[in-house]
């Protein structure tokens, strides 16, 4: 039996939406999503108030999503402008840095607006206007929510890559969309160590266009090389440059931003999001998923290079007005009581972290939580992969003393926010399920091969969404053909999440994890054939496939099968320069965990790999192989078996 924990009597009286208010706005939201989101965007300050509010269609052929689309308005605008006369000398951002002993900043909204104004002429100086995109390579530092901002202030389109990425995977995505800028800074500091982002863009822009500006912020202070005509002082531009930048009015569908994401196949697309439906989606799901109320000190520990740091550091927080904390470092530094200490600092009420996170924590002992004053919190939240129940209840129990609700947030970059989550006054919660749908959202349980609907419950299939919602991604930049084919193609008519899941006697939905070929690495989504399109691009490397296994704190880890070229002798030297390889292709997330030496790999006479059993063997689960007989060559499961590398 699972144990389910309902909310609070405090908490069903305070919070915004308890469980009568969920079931009727839930109801209204699906009976009529005119009337409810129509509703929903006053909250939004519309340069001109749109009259059409939904225009979506899921059918073959014509995959259309329109939200609020005679609607107009500016991002920037919302997040800061608008609050300034009601709050202008309130926090709107706390900077906490990767070194405790250096200073945090308070950024009050005023601060806010002429960061963000200075940041916004720099780049209209050097040539950005509406419609360009500007790639944002930075720390998490307070500048790189300015630039954002900044972007969305002069209609630019940005796309930020996590500063974990190697210069191979910038300059694919600086010529993926075909960017005007790359912003980055000197160095990034992250637990005590520097990553050098300046020269890693350098080494970038030699494979891109050459009149990509770089604009560089100072962090560090670290020596960079200096290109003259193509590289540009973000500091000494930005004293210079007037704190007065007019807001662009912006089309409620026009672009706001790209985040490139991996799939199952090819490499990362580049995932659109809207102005208007994703910045009210953001907004409201904030609001409520957190039960976030004026004057809370809120913190999400993503970076702004995921679709969280976008969702919830900076586009729904700031909508909000609300007080979001932006943090440097890492969970581990100094030490395992990092978070802790800084939740303490800050008096944080809501905490919003990955499993990965919770997991690695557990397995330092409670002392390093039990020693902070945690009795800020109010509300803890996960999100990024399935949590499983050991570390749901030691967040529960050692965190949230029994007292702070979990929200369990299920969600993906192509969703813009959560699309799945208990919310704290209304329901209960279950360790390790993401519960109910959001306002709007209308998940379908399909039977995998038939794509039939599953009414009843309690079931298991996959992950389906009938019916388009404001913050729901509008296509591939550059291609909607992929968009289509890869979301509305394998079940007609529906939103396919990639997920599986399983709805339980109650209704309540769990998800499973996914059944396309992306593994899920520390809450980070990778592609195997990237990995393995990095692997085969290494001379000695004649084929490889990669797959996911369990791994204890990254939840996968990443397993590679590798065929050496004829004449190549394997050793542990060999399996360090493929590791060292796949992180300069790639970046340190996509390194190999396990590399296993393949004198052949399992294939059918047709030539596909069979993935299910390298699956299998790389689980270490190779009793149940299922039927091996229509392989090509069945005698190379023998080998891959007996020198399997997780025992
Ligand atoms: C995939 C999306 C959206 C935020 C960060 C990840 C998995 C996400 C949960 C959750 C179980 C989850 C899914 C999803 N996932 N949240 N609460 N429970 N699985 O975004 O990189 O686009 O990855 O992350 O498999 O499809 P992303």
């Amino acid at each position: 039996m699972t144990t389910t924990y309902p909310p609070s009597d405090e908490l069903k009286s305070k919070a915004h939406v308890d469980a009568a208010k969920y079931d009727e706005m839930y109801a209204r939201s699906i009976s009529d999503p005119e009337g409810f989101w129509g509703d929903v965007a006053e909250r939004i300050d519309w340069i001109k108030k749109p009259t059409k509010i939904k225009n979506t269609s899921f059918a073959p052929g014509n995959i259309s999503i329109k939200w609020f689309e005679d609607g107009s308005l500016n991002v920037a605008a919302n997040c800061i402008d608008r609050h300034l006369a009601t709050r202008g000398d309130q926090t709107a951002i706390i900077w906490e840095p990767d070194d405790p002993e250096e200073a945090a900043q308070y950024i009050t909204y005023k601060e806010l607006h002429g960061s963000v104004s200075r940041m916004a002429n720099v780049l209209k100086s050097l040539g950005v206007e509406r419609g360009d995109r500007v790639i944002i390579y930075l720390p998490m530092i307070p500048e790189a929510a300015y630039a954002m901002l900044a972007c969305a202030r002069i209609g630019a389109i940005h796309s930020i890559v996590f500063a974990g990425f190697s210069p191979d995977a910038l300059a694919a995505r600086v010529q993926g969309c075909d960017a005007k800028v790359v912003i980055t800074a000197d160095e990034a500091p992250r637990g005590g160590r520097k990553t050098p982002l300046k020269t890693n863009a350098d080494k970038a822009l030699l494979h891109c266009d050459e009149d990509v500006k770089c604009l560089v912020v100072k962090r560090t202070g670290g020596q960079t090389t200096w290109v003259d005509g193509r590289d540009f002082d973000y500091n000494a531009m930005a004293a210079e440059a007037s704190a007065d930048c007019p807001p662009a009015e912006m089309n409620a569908e026009d672009p706001l931003f790209i985040l490139y994401t991996s799939g199952s196949t090819g490499q990362p697309k580049g995932v659109v999001h809207s102005t208007g439906g994703y910045l009210t989606y953001a907004a409201l799901t904030h609001e409520v998923t957190f039960d976030y109320h004026d004057g809370d000190v809120y913190w999400c520990t993503a970076d702004v290079g995921w679709v969280t740091g976008h969702s919830y550091i900076v586009y729904g927080p700031l909508a909000n007005g609300g007080i979001t904390l932006m943090f440097e470092g890492v969970p581990t530094y100094p030490d395992a009581s990092r978070f802790w200490q800084v939740c303490e600092k800050h008096k944080v009420n809501q905490f919003y972290t990955a499993p990965t996170a919770i997991r690695a924590l557990m397995g330092q002992g409670e002392e390093f939580v039990t020693k902070c004053d945690l009795s800020d919190l109010r509300i803890l939240g996960t999100v990024g992969e399935p949590i499983n129940p050991e570390a749901w209840n030691w967040y529960n129990t050692v965190v949230g003393k029994g007292k702070c609700p979990i929200v369990d947030t299920w969600w993906q970059t192509e969703t813009g926010g959560h699309l799945m989550t208990p919310l704290p006054g209304a329901h209960a919660t279950k360790p390790g399920a993401a519960m109910k749908p959001f306002f709007g959202v209308q998940p379908v349980v399909l039977e995998p091969t038939t794509g039939e609907e599953i009414h009843e419950f309690p079931t298991e299939g996959v992950l389906a969404i009938k019916d388009s919602w404001p913050g729901q991604m509008r296509t591939v930049w550059g291609d909607h053909e992929r968009f289509e084919k890869t979301y509305f193609a394998d079940y007609k008519n529906y939103y396919f999440s990639g997920d599986g899941c399983r709805r339980d006697a109650d209704g309540d939905y769990w998800i499973t994890g996914r059944v396309d070929d992306v593994i899920n690495v520390s809450g980070h989504r990778m592609g195997t054939a990237e990995v393995e399109s990095a692997l085969v691009a290494h001379e000695k490397v004649a084929e490889a496939a990669v797959v996911g296994y369990p791994h204890d704190i990254k939840g996968q880890g990443i397993y590679c099968y590798v065929t050496l070229m004829n004449g190549e002798e394997p050793s542990d030297d060999l399996r360090k320069e493929l590791r060292t390889w796949v992180r300069t292709e790639i970046g340190p997330i996509a390194s190999p965990d396990l590399i296993q030496w393949a004198p052949g790999l399992p294939k059918t006479r047709s030539g596909k790999i069979m993935r299910r059993i390298l699956r299998k063997i790389a689980e270490n689960d190779y009793g149940a192989l299922g039927d091996t007989s229509t392989l090509a060559d069945p005698s190379v499961v023998d080998d891959l078996i007996e020198n399997r590398m997780n025992r």
